[in-house]
């Protein structure tokens, strides 16, 4: 018989308690004692390197399973991770997430060391414009607000008046005392805030610039409508980035935190999570209950991250992993973010 280590055998069962209700895997693994065993080492060593340096690990909800449950100390969408990036009093923060996200921890958190396991972990948006060419549109429409949306690079939001998520955008946009806003950098999001502005009476004038998330942009209204066929009582969920006709067609529209509150809180035989997969991946371990069907995509950027990554930078991380700003830079950026935190409502 071979001998187990009682403390990877403690660890794969605290893992498979977790992952063993992860079906929508992105590598399509069935998570059981045996694969739970395999990564068990690896969590532990980088748990206990957590300790060792005073760390903390925060994990956007679209990374693997295995990241968010063996080794995140907060999990969540873009608000609540800035939030817990400004008020973290630790030495490292690890950003398992993307590059955007981590900069703007950097910024919210200056004293604190920033690490992104990956920096090739773009995004769409925030790599659609720079800080230059929203220089130019702001030259264009001088009588503009101009927001942009958190997926945004630190040079973009240095050169906005406000920051936004998609938890807090229809709101921050619709109290903006401007008239017309210049809306950066995603195109269909700004689509999405007209729609919602005309719903509540508000008027204004959006002028946008043309980025897309590549995930949400490839969701057609012809899916919602062949699984509403086929699944009677399906409740349809989306995110602001998909189009306005998507978004129209479906029962709930929010960030990924809210979407998982409105499944959470609300009844029905089945769900369209129409996002990332990784969202329909954290339902399954913390609303194992409910019905989800296929429809989620997955975004290569946040796919980049993985556990080995994750060990070695903390262990010893390559230049290229530490996030650094210039000091004006930062400052014209956390401005910007510091105006989102002080027009969202509390209830957020
Ligand atoms: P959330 O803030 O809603 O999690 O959105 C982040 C994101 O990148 C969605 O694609
Ligand atoms: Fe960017 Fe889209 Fe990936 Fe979110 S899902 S990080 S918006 S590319």
């Amino acid at each position: 018989m071979i001998a187990t280590d009682p403390a990877i055998e403690a660890e794969a069962e605290r893992l498979l308690s977790s992952l063993m209700h992860v079906e929508c895997d992105p590598k399509g693994r069935t998570w059981n004692l045996e694969t739970c065993r395999e990564i068990a080492p690896l969590t532990l060593e980088i748990n206990r390197l957590k300790k060792d340096k005073n760390a903390v690990i925060l994990t956007h909800s679209y990374v693997e399973p295995e990241i968010v449950y063996g080794v995140g100390d907060f999990k969540g969408d873009s608000y609540y991770l800035s939030k817990m990036a400004k008020e973290s009093s630790a030495e490292i923060i690890l950003f398992a997430g993307v590059v955007f996200m981590a900069e703007t921890a950097k910024i919210l958190s200056p004293d604190s060391t920033v690490i992104v396991p990956d920096n090739g972990s773009g995004c769409s948006l925030a790599d659609s414009i720079t800080g230059e060419e929203v220089k130019k549109l702001k030259a264009l429409h001088p009588e503009a607000a101009v927001v942009c949306y958190i997926n945004s690079t630190a040079q973009v939001k240095a050169e906005c008046d406000v920051c936004v998520t998609s938890g807090n955008v229809y709101d921050i946009v619709a109290n903006l005392p401007e008239k017309q806003i210049l809306f950066v950098p995603d195109r269909l999001m700004a689509d999405n805030v007209r729609a919602e502005l005309k719903k509540r009476g508000v008027v204004k004038e959006i002028i946008s610039s043309d980025g897309t998330c590549v995930v949400h942009e490839e969701f057609e209204v012809s899916q919602i409508d062949q699984a509403r066929a086929q699944f009677p009582g399906l409740k349809v969920v989306s995110h602001p980035e998909c189009t306005e006709e998507v978004a129209a067609a479906s029962d709930f529209v929010g960030s990924t935190g809210e979407m998982m509150k409105y499944v959470k809180s609300t009844q029905a035989p089945y769900f369209l999570m129409l996002t990332e997969c990784g969202l329909v991946g954290r339902l399954e371990v913390e609303d194992p209950e409910k019905n989800f069907i296929g429809g989620c995509r997955l975004c290569p950027y946040m796919k980049l991250n993985s556990l080995e990554k994750i060990r070695d930078a903390l262990k010893a991380p390559r230049p290229d992993q530490i996030v650094t700003l210039d000091e004006d830079l930062r400052l014209r950026a956390a401005q910007c973010i510091d105006r989102m935190f002080e027009l969202t409502p509390a209830s957020k």
